[in-house]
């Protein structure tokens, strides 16, 4: 491990010297930690990627996680990953509308930079009408972005920014996810599939579907964050209630 220090607020951040990895995980993908004081498999911990640069990985994680106290730079961590489904971009989606709340946006930062590293114009909100003030949820600290990301706090359902995007990602609670399916429904008049997606910020306790931990109902029946996500097509959330 070659990094671990607090990011902001509950967001630490793990860098990993791991050239592999680097060439394999995609933006929106995750990997899995065991902690190093058990054998226990099904234990693992979720690390959600933030940025790749050469040969370093970096993950982000709760900084109440006790993996943060006990993993120390110089160790070797036990990971499982990729996993999960990578976040894809269509050709013609020209203009990316990432949506985050508090904390939440640590894992759209990687999908910005790949998406500008595709040729399209990205915009990242911090949403946060729905933001609890006492949880130290404000706003994510701009001086942590790349000056290319066009960053914004307040309204990510605003409708111009809505009609604006091609394709829409949300990282943040169930209120949020039905609040952005009714405003795309306002402001373009209907939900397309494949136009917005969802993260999901479950524990993911085994990775490999066997614990069903994750499992998340939707309207296309119960899904595995794990195996299935940790993105769903948003319109798989509408009418569901999500946690
Ligand atoms: S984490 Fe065990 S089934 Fe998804």
């Amino acid at each position: 491990m070659a990094d671990n220090h607090t990011l902001w607020a509950d967001v630490q951040l793990l860098a990993l010297h791991a050239p592999e990895l680097a060439r394999t995980l995609r933006p929106g993908q995750f990997a899995l930690a065991r902690d190093p004081t058990t054998l226990d498999p099904y234990l693992r911990r979720t690390l959600w990627l933030y940025h790749i640069e050469g040969a370093r990985v970096a993950f982000t994680l709760p900084a109440r996680d006790p993996l943060v106290v006990r993993a120390r730079v110089g160790d070797t961590l036990d990971l499982l990953a990729p996993l999960g489904r990578a976040i894809e971009f269509d050709s013609n989606a020209r203009h990316v509308l990432l949506i985050g709340e508090g904390t939440r946006v640590a894992p759209l930062i990687a999908i910005a930079h790949d998406a500008i590293a595709q040729g399209r114009a990205v915009v990242l909100v911090t949403h946060t009408p729905f933001l609890p003030h006492s949880a130290g949820q404000g706003a994510w600290p701009a001086h942590l972005l790349s000056p290319e990301i066009e960053y914004r706090t307040g309204d990510g359902l605003d409708a111009e920014l809505i009609a604006w995007a091609d394709a829409i990602v949300a990282s943040g609670s169930a209120q949020l996810y039905r609040a952005l399916a009714d405003a795309v429904r306002a402001a373009r008049y209907r939900l397309e599939p494949g136009f917005a997606r969802v993260l999901m910020d479950l524990p993911m306790p085994c990775g490999t579907g066997a614990c069903y931990a994750c499992a998340v109902e939707t309207s296309r029946g119960v899904k595995l964050t794990c195996a299935d996500g940790p993105s769903f097509d948003l319109i798989e959330f509408a009418n569901q209630r999500t946690r």
